[in-house]
């Protein structure tokens, strides 16, 4: 299954998109896709799984996932308590592969990412 169906002008649109907000245009806007882009969980294990993994596409706007502490994303999703996106996260759902592509990942670490990027706490 390709990782996003979404064809390339519409991620370059989104980009090009991204770089009018980041350039000052949009200073709204700036906070939410300042935040998407350089946060990092404060562990540093969990920091270097985000990286390599989760923040590939939840931190990348042309890949469908909610963004990392865009709170109205993951608002619903949170609403499904933190057993079905732990199932989720573990499984797969749609566009999010099993595991989130974090082989190694234990539930504990799983479920210290989703808090970390809906910015609830699960636990
Ligand atoms: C290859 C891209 C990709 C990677 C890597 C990825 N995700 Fe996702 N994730 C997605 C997409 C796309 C969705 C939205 C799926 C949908 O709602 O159709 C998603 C949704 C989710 C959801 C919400 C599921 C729900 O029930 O709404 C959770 C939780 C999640 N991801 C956790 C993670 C974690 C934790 C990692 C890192 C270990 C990760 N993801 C890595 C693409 C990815």
């Amino acid at each position: 299954m390709p990782v996003s169906t979404h064809p390339t002008w519409l991620r370059t649109a989104s980009i090009v998109l991204l770089g009018a907000l980041l350039s000052g245009c949009g200073e709204e806007a700036k906070p939410l896709a300042t935040t998407v882009f350089t946060a990092m969980p404060a562990d540093a294990a969990l920091a270097q799984v985000y990286d390599s993994s989760c923040k590939l596409c939840h931190a990348n706007p042309g890949a469908g996932a909610p963004l990392t502490r865009d709170t109205n994303a993951w608002a619903p999703r949170v609403a499904q308590g933190a057993e079905t996106l732990l199932d989720h996260a573990i499984n797969g759902y749609n566009g999010m592969p099993p595991m989130g592509l974090c082989m190694h990942c234990s539930e504990e670490q799983f479920l210290a990412l989703i808090s970390f990027m809906s910015g609830e706490h699960f636990q």
